[in-house]
């Protein structure tokens, strides 16, 4: 039934006789774990998506050196970092759809509609549950704060998890206050920066450090293959801003012709019955607060996010960056 009314929806809108019949989207993600997303599309509207896979930057230089000749229609990319990124060097379009507006909350869709998130992770806070309680919790500043001294892991500062994170610092403590959280941090730490954020969270489990701060995604499988898993989450800064917020995004390419096919592969991703698969597919929160969680997303329990518009955030990332290197975090 969902799915004839969805067809339906398609010839309303006059596209199932598109006469584009294909799109191509420059991806980070490999196209085997896009297909289950794309196949229906496909089989409703007849028009296949072409999924071209490579790094961030370097799908951003393509994109760059190919300009007007771009093959791509849509860029999608894990994280503001990089959207913000290909915006600044003005290789999006606008995207005009009153349906994803009514479906997305406006923090989620960039201020200049270049982009728009499909569904997002928070920055959380992970701890060790047979050293710290939750209520020993509260802010990411308050990580700097002695009682964590020695007890803290972080991830590498050159990662663009942290950059965003930094950028949300920027953004609502501004440079001096931010400098000075990073450095409370280094002080802190129990063991130089870790590479990569499982290894944050299995560094907590070990007892190597009490707290960590890694994405919520990366916590969900690990504790879901193991229910005495000793690692928990924490939502930080609760009665503040929020916990920052940070996913994966797709826009329409500044050169694209096929703006009305595109627009179209945009609104189906927002549609509630495709957020319910594709965030539970990367354990992720779906954009759309109208679809489900998956079964682990629910068991972390609910929380305040920053509502800043993240297209607002994105551009303080090279300030953050360089506050990073002063304050010595590697
Ligand atoms: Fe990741």
């Amino acid at each position: 039934m969902k799915k004839m009314i969805f067809a339906a929806a398609l010839l309303a809108a006059g596209f199932a006789q598109a006469s584009a019949k294909e799109l191509t989207v420059y991806s980070v993600y490999e196209a085997e774990r896009l297909a289950p997303i794309f196949k229906p599309f496909t089989d409703r509207t007849g028009i296949t998506v072409n999924v071209v896979v490579g790094k961030s930057d370097e799908l951003i230089e393509k994109l760059r050196v190919e300009g007007a000749s771009t093959p791509a229609d849509l860029y999608l990319d894990k994280d503001i970092v990089y959207l913000g990124k290909a915006q600044e060097l003005d290789l999006f379009q606008a995207f005009s759809s009153k349906t994803i507006e009514s479906k997305i909350p406006a923090h989620l869709i960039d201020a200049n509609k270049n982009w728009l998130l499909i569904f997002y992770r928070a920055r959380i806070m992970v701890y060790n549950s047979n050293k710290v309680s939750a209520s020993e919790l509260s802010t990411y500043e308050d990580l700097g704060s002695d009682k964590w001294k020695g007890r803290l892991c972080v991830r590498t500062s050159a990662n663009s998890y942290n950059e965003a994170l930094g950028a949300y610092f920027v953004k609502h403590l501004g440079a001096e206050k931010t400098l000075n959280l990073f450095a409370s941090w280094v002080k802190n730490l129990s063991v130089d920066p870790i590479k990569g954020d499982t290894d944050v969270i299995k560094a907590v489990a070990a007892g190597t450090c009490d707290v960590g701060i890694a994405n919520s995604y990366y916590l969900a499988p690990l504790v879901k293959a193991d229910a005495q898993y000793p690692v928990k989450p924490f939502f930080p800064n609760q009665n503040g801003i929020g916990t920052h917020v940070n996913g994966v995004g797709i826009g329409l390419t500044k050169h694209t012709a096929k703006t009305a096919e595109a627009t179209l592969l945009l609104e189906y991703l927002t549609s509630k019955e495709v957020q319910t698969v594709v965030a539970a597919g990367f354990s992720q929160y779906p954009s759309n607060p109208e679809a489900s969680l998956s079964d682990i997303l629910v068991e972390f329990g609910s929380f305040k996010q920053d509502s800043t518009n993240l297209g607002l955030i994105a551009p303080h990332v090279p300030k953050a960056k360089a506050l990073m290197g002063q304050a010595g975090y590697k």
